[in-house]
């Protein structure tokens, strides 16, 4: 089984084609997170804790936020720099999150990045590592696939896209908690095709064990509002969107 780091560092150079493809929608995605950062945030200095290739932070650096990027693979933070993040990347884990201190107003972790953690433990100590970094009354805004989306969506998904030079193929299973993402990339290369395979492994958590662990870890409070809007989350939220206060 493949670690989240390998996955990731293989499918870099494709990952933005293969997000757009999926229906990704950045442009609108960091419109709706600059709402939630004005609106609940104390500053504008942001650290993302698995930023990828930056497609949200280039944005909100756009719109005045102080965004720092990290992520635990280089070649996507590659696609960072190229993006226009250079001197804003930061390697590192979300385990043990590189900065000391009440460093930032907000913390963001976007497109169910944390899904991949596969543990409570392993929760808890993301959720801890980002209060450390926190001011007094900063916020962690993270979105995470909920329970019932893996069960009425992902489970038996089967799905390709397909785009210039580039086929995707995804599939998933689920098993209890977890399901399994796999994922074939056919791409065009000097008139050859060629292929990617990977798999990834996503928890579900409910919105419980998401809450206890936020308190856990020292948060105050916690509000859940049903991804990309500002309702409420319900028993048939897709993705959650979480606020949590320091
Ligand atoms: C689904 S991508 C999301 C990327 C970006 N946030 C977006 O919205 O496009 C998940 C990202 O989490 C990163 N990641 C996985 N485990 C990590 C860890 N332990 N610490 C930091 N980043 C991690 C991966 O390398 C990958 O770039």
């Amino acid at each position: 089984m493949e670690d989240v780091k390998s996955f990731f560092d293989k499918i870099a150079p494709f990952y933005d084609r293969i997000v757009r493809m999926a229906g990704a929608d950045y442009v609108l995605w960091s419109r709706y997170l600059k709402l939630l950062l004005l609106q609940n945030a104390p500053g504008r200095k942001v650290l993302d804790i698995s930023a990828g290739t930056g497609s949200l932070d280039v944005n909100l650096l756009r719109e005045g936020f102080d965004v720092y990027a990290m992520d635990v693979s280089f070649p996507m933070l590659k696609q960072a720099v190229a993006r226009g993040m250079g001197g804003r990347v930061v390697a590192g884990s979300f385990f043990s999150i590189p900065f000391s201190g009440k460093s930032f107003d907000a913390a963001i972790s976007t497109f169910d990045s944390l899904n991949t953690v596969l543990s409570s433990e392993g929760l808890l100590e993301v959720f801890r590592q980002v209060y450390d970094v926190l001011v007094d009354g900063g916020v962690f805004l993270f979105d995470m696939n909920s329970p019932h989306s893996y069960r009425v969506y992902w489970d038996g998904l089967e799905r390709v896209d397909e785009g210039e030079g580039l086929v995707v193929i995804w599939r998933a299973r689920r098993e209890g908690a977890i399901t399994r993402l796999a994922i074939d990339v056919f791409y065009r290369e000097g008139g050859v095709w060629k292929r990617i395979s990977g798999e990834l492994r996503e928890r579900a958590y409910t919105l419980r064990v998401i809450n206890g662990l936020l308190h856990r870890a020292g948060f105050s409070r916690v509000v859940c509002l049903n991804h990309m809007g500002l309702a409420l989350c319900n028993r048939n939220t897709m993705r959650y969107q979480i606020i949590a206060f320091k």
